[in-house]
């Protein structure tokens, strides 16, 4: 079983998606398992963070919240691609009329911050959905947020891709592996693992395999800290840039297998 199923798209109230035309499965998860294995955020040290939301698509009761995103500028956010896909909004990011990004909130049943509508979405030409390649989307706001939400990008080669480097999670995903969605938002500390440590978990064949041009592994030698369902777009952020987004990995929380993000610097094009 183990990185044979590949739990990779949204599961966001049971929104679960397969990839790669598997079965989307949960693995299992360490005991103690944003996020799992995480601990509360405050929205104040983490300003750059906001939940991707939709009530109609997804119900009220959690803010409608379906994946996470990150400001990279005040009126861009970053998110997964995967997270725009026609299995999770049920069409084309246009047509889900109530599409917000909620900023300035760390409690989805708050009224802190604002919701603020996407005018337009730009998915990555190159994602390719069924190896998650390239899983990475830029969405513009109709009205801008203050400059101090926005968080600065990792150049590639910058030192906060080294591996070994301590790298921070945040979401509001599942936080047992089991569909015990956060409502309030949350972080794990991980680190950057080298590119190996992803090759040997997901070496391609039956499941996904992890490609180092455009995917960055990440997550906690002895297990228990990792991203999850619903934490998808969201960011990791290594010293104090943004370095991936959540994408996917097998089970969470699992030692054997990392989480894989979005190698943010090697996947967004220079004019954003
Ligand atoms: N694909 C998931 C989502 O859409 C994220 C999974 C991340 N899994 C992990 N073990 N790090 O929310």
């Amino acid at each position: 079983m183990r990185g044979s199923l590949i739990r990779a798209l949204t599961g966001a109230l049971g929104l679960i998606t397969a990839a790669a035309g598997q079965l989307a499965t949960a693995g299992p998860v360490a005991a103690d398992s944003v996020v799992v294995g995480g601990r509360p955020a405050r929205i104040t040290d983490a300003p750059w963070v906001v939940a991707l939301s939709s009530r109609d698509r997804f119900g009220g009761t959690r803010a409608g919240q379906f994946c996470g995103g990150v400001v990279v500028a005040p009126t861009k956010v970053l998110t997964a691609a995967h997270c725009l896909g026609r299995e999770v909004l049920g069409g084309e990011p246009w047509e889900v009329r109530d599409f917000v990004a909620i900023a300035g909130r760390a409690a989805l049943s708050g009224h802190e911050g604002q919701e603020v509508r996407i005018s337009d979405a730009w998915v990555n030409p190159d994602y390719d959905p069924t190896t998650n390649s390239g899983d990475l989307a830029v969405l513009t706001l109709v009205s801008a947020l203050p400059q101090s939400y926005v968080i600065g990008v990792a150049r590639s080669g910058d030192a906060a891709y080294a591996s070994g480097t301590e790298a921070d999670v945040y979401g509001w995903g599942d936080t047992t592996g089991n569909g015990a969605y956060a409502s309030a938002l949350r972080t794990a500390r991980v680190q950057v693992l080298p590119d190996s440590a992803c090759e040997r978990a997901y070496p391609g064949g039956f499941g996904v395999r992890y490609q180092r041009g455009t995917m960055l592994c990440a997550g906690d030698p002895r297990g228990g800290k990792d991203a999850c369902q619903g934490d998808s777009g969201g960011p990791l952020v290594a010293k104090g840039l943004l370095v991936g987004l959540v994408s996917w990995g097998s089970g969470c929380g699992q030692a054997e297998n990392p989480g894989v993000y979005t190698r943010v610097s090697a996947v967004l094009p220079e004019h954003f």
